[in-house]
């Protein structure tokens, strides 16, 4: 059944309190949950009957006002028949978490009780108005054995805590604050933590708890400094303070996202929480700073204003996505924060943007819900938002977020609410840019110049053009901020004055696109200028613009935006692959030209840049942003010019890349500073350089940065580059790793990934193998990731090969995995719906295991919506 976003009608009914008691057991767990309803007297339509949402329960009572209720229960639904305007309604429930694999609803992940409501998990716990516009006050009394479950958390304020005959105990939780049933939470279980404080601007001493298996509190320190570093930020840019006295952080083995931000009591996968250097990369401590900031963030947007609908999740997770990445910027260097945004962006969202799946920020239907937490959503969402920022600035943007959170606070709101507050408060006009969330695809930007010396002008010409997406055959003009400036012949930005202009002013414009062709004049440009395109991304296109080699290799010398700095070279990089697959195609010969060469020498040898930098920029562009360029996808092709041009890298520039590798060596202990996790990465980046000749002296060399390793980021990157170059060295040092770290599920998962996504050797095999591995578990979403995800995403290389044997294998995993977690297996599926960007041979194999998953009887509705849409 599809779900249309038109079809929105408000609730017939309010809940405004919720008062909940749930009994844990070893096998079962009792809910009674008592409601204060009435009708809404919003509601258009006026039902006899409450229909509540409910799934996979037993149901042992229902009762109003106290007396028995006539009600008729169907597998997704709760029915009561003829009720009053006001009532107040009590509902048992009976679950059973320990055999709950799906893991929503309230399950156990090994002997910890959690739940995961987002997005109708809710429903499994109890049977209730299970949509984000309902809106109520919880209380929560949890009650347990106290040996099995010694600490019992839920959202809010603990009110009440005490002892109960037979070993059991209670805790009773109050969270004042209204909030719909999907950021409802509940923890029991043995759990330790590390406690600490933060005053806010106000005054408020809030109390911060992170909870965790016992014995993992010594790994907490850098998720607890990032949650405070979080809470200030928020407060000195956005004005918001945290409105609770603790804020609360789960780590959770057992996971099938990322982390939630449950109202004062956020549950994490605990990849997300865990580190200390010898177990946790840099970028887990990366990604660690930023969700434990995105689910903090949550609290204002999302939270305090939530979403009406699920259509408008872009709403909370598009603003909360940019929100992290400026947080980001400003914990680190702000260039690499934006190279990485979007490096993902390219990554993830393009491909699904061009593939059966493509939908608009704001979809306009969906089967599963679940299916559409996707990076459109989340990744393209928040560069939606940038571009308001983009377009309004950030003065005026700090003006709409205020009155945005001063209409809204308490409310479930559209993503056209916030648009209306940004142009509100900024008097900037956005119905045009409105489309952005109305219109999927990645849009097409064709920039082209000319000067005319005798005038002193320089003409820009941008044509823009959307391709058709599934449903959307004709597409209207965007509204696109271009960001750009000219260079002088000295590699200077010029002054800029378009025409019509008094005065010069800036070295940076923003240019409004908004037809299907624009032009826009610049005068008094003293000399041909090189055009800096697209500065620091300010729209998430595809441009294309006729430069020369030259120009781009100047671009990569002296362009003063980091980010089209680093663009320049990667757009020169994707153009010499290219040409070179075409070539290979041909029969030719693949050539790298000198000009490339030298260009990755300078950036080398430039002293001013700073070492993640030159690492981002001497690593080539990857396969999946490749891949996008293509009319259809080469595989091979794209994977023989890539090693090629590594080989001509590593032989001609031998000499700087071991003095690299000499120089960052470092010392002392780890520290993660933007400096440290720069020196580290270019360190890697040069050994992975000087490995891809793969003799004697390149094993040698990875084999001694393996074993002296002093921390989990050279362990694996070492590992990576040992299991690429395979034979004794590659299993030996598979084998040692295994052997230390055996007992770390966080770290095994590495050794899982790295296998998964090697791009030699007979990789499928290995997977196959490692599925029967004793340390493999496919109920654990974070392993399954690690080794199906990791080779079906992760590896284009190897998925694509053999004939078809890495689908079928794809799609058992799917079909295995979706009889007891769904979520998972229709993320797993995603690789085979890019079919039809591949020639007619792989079409046909990726069509049939795609049919073949269609066919299976019994098939979940996320699962089937995917492999559906996939073969339309
Ligand atoms: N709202 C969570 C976030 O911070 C994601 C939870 C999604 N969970 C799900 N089962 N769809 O992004
Ligand atoms: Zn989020």
């Amino acid at each position: 059944r599809t779900i249309r976003r038109d079809d929105y009608t408000p609730p017939p009914f309010l809940i405004d309190t919720v008062d909940l008691v749930v009994e844990l057991f070893a096998d079962s767990a009792k809910v009674v949950s008592r409601m204060a309803v009435r009708r809404n007297p919003a509601a258009v339509a006026k039902p006899a009957d409450l229909v509540l949402d409910g799934k996979k329960m037993d149901l042992l009572s229902v009762s109003l006002d106290g007396r028995a209720a006539a009600h008729e229960a169907t597998p997704e639904t709760l029915a009561i028949r003829a009720v009053p305007d006001r009532f107040t309604l009590e509902i048992a429930t009976r679950l059973r978490p320990q055999d709950n694999a799906e893991l929503t609803g309230l399950y156990k992940s090994r002997d910890i009780f959690c739940t995961q409501c987002e997005a109708e998990g809710f429903r499994r716990i109890t049977y209730f108005l299970d949509r984000p516009d309902v809106m109520a006050r919880y209380t929560t009394r949890i009650t347990a054995e106290k040996s099995l479950a010694p600490v019992l958390l839920s959202n809010g304020n603990l009110v009440e805590r005490g002892e109960l005959d037979g070993g059991r105990h209670f805790a009773v939780w109050e969270d004042p604050f209204p909030k719909p049933s999907y950021l409802f939470a509940l923890v029991a279980g043995p759990l330790d933590c590390l406690e600490d404080r933060f005053t806010t601007r106000s005054g408020r001493e809030v109390t911060l708890r992170i909870y965790v298996r016992p014995g993992d509190v010594p790994r907490c320190d850098h998720a607890m400094e990032s949650l405070k570093k979080s809470m200030k930020w928020d407060e000195d840019v956005y004005g918001l303070e945290y409105d609770l006295d603790t804020f609360m952080i789960v780590a959770i083995d057992d996971f099938n996202m990322g982390a939630m931000e449950n109202k004062g009591l956020n549950v994490f996968n605990s990849k997300l929480v865990l580190a200390n250097p010898e177990t946790a990369t840099d970028l887990d401590y990366h990604s660690i700073e930023a969700v434990i900031a995105h689910e903090y963030f949550h609290n204002w947007t999302g939270n305090r204003v939530t979403c009406r609908d699920w259509f408008q999740l872009s709403l909370k997770e598009g603003l909360t996505v940019l929100r992290d990445q400026q947080f980001s910027a400003d914990m680190g260097s702000a260039a690499d924060a934006r190279i990485d945004d979007v490096r993902r962006l390219r990554a993830a969202q393009f491909p699904e943007d061009a593939g059966p799946m493509a939908h608009p920020v704001r979809p306009d239907s969906y089967i599963e819900i679940n299916n559409f937490y996707t990076a459109t959503v989340y990744q393209k969402g928040a560069e939606v938002v940038r571009m308001m920022h983009t377009l309004l600035g950030p003065e005026r943007f700090r003006k709409g977020m205020d009155l945005y959170f001063q209409r809204h606070d308490g409310q479930a709101v559209t993503c056209d609410d916030f648009a209306n507050a940004m142009e509100d408060a900024s008097g900037v006009d956005l119905a045009q840019f409105r489309l952005w969330y109305a219109q999927a695809g990645t849009p097409d930007l064709k920039v082209e110049g000319r000067y005319d010396a005798a005038a002193r002008r320089y003409t820009m010409t941008v044509d823009q053009s959307l391709r058709r997406t599934p449903g959307q055959p004709d597409k209207k003009p965007m509204h696109i901020p271009l960001s750009v400036g000219l260079l002088d012949g000295a590699g200077r930005d010029l002054p800029l004055k378009l025409a019509g202009e008094a005065a010069a002013g800036g070295t940076t414009r923003v240019l409004d696109v908004r037809n299907p062709r624009d032009v826009f004049v610049f005068e008094d440009v003293p000399e041909k200028p090189v055009a800096s395109l697209l500065r620091g991304f300010s729209a998430p296109v595809k441009l294309q613009a006729p430069r020369s080699e030259e120009e781009l290799t100047f671009l990569m010398a002296h362009d003063s935006d980091p980010f089209a700095r680093w663009e320049a070279g990667q757009q020169l990089g994707a153009r010499l692959i290219l040409d070179m697959v075409a070539a290979r195609k041909a029969g030719k010969p693949m050539v790298v030209p000198d000009l490339f060469v030298d260009a990755i020498r300078r950036t080398l040898d430039d002293q001013r840049l700073d070492r993640s930098f030159i690492a981002d920029a001497v690593t080539l562009p990857g396969l999946a942003f490749l891949g996008e360029l293509m009319p259809e996808i080469d595989i091979e092709g794209m994977w023989a010019a890539q090693q090629r041009v590594r080989g001509v890298l590593s032989q001609q520039l031998a000499d700087r890349w071991s003095s690299v590798y000499d120089a960052n060596h470092g010392s002392g202990p780890y520290r993660f500073s933007p400096e440290e996790v720069g020196r580290r990465r270019l360190r890697s980046t040069a050994l992975s350089y000087l490995s891809t000749d793969k003799g004697e002296a390149a094993r040698r060399r990875a084999v001694e940065y393996f074993e002296n390793a002093k921390n989990m980021t050279e362990q694996v990157a070492g590992l990576g580059v040992l299991a690429e170059l395979g034979g004794a060295e590659g299993d030996a040092a598979l084998g040692a790793f295994h052997e230390r770290w055996k007992g770390e599920p966080l770290v095994l998962d590495k050794w899982f990934g790295i296998q998964a996504r090697t791009p030699t050797g007979d990789t499928l095999q290995r997977v196959k193998q490692l599925v029967d591995h004793p340390s493999y578990d496919r109920k654990n979403p974070n392993r399954v990731y690690s080794l199906i995800g990791a080779f079906a995403s992760g590896n284009p290389v190897q998925f694509h090969a053999g004939g078809g044997a890495g689908y079928r294998f794809l799609a058992d995993q799917v079909l295995a995995t979706d009889r007891f977690n769904p979520q998972v297996a229709a993320r797993l599926l995603a690789p085979l719906g890019s079919w039809r960007r591949y020639d007619a041979g792989r079409q046909t194999l990726m069509k049939r295991e795609l049919a073949r998953i269609v066919a299976e009887k019994g098939l979940s509705r996320d699962v089937f919506e995917i492999a559906s849409k996939s073969l339309d």
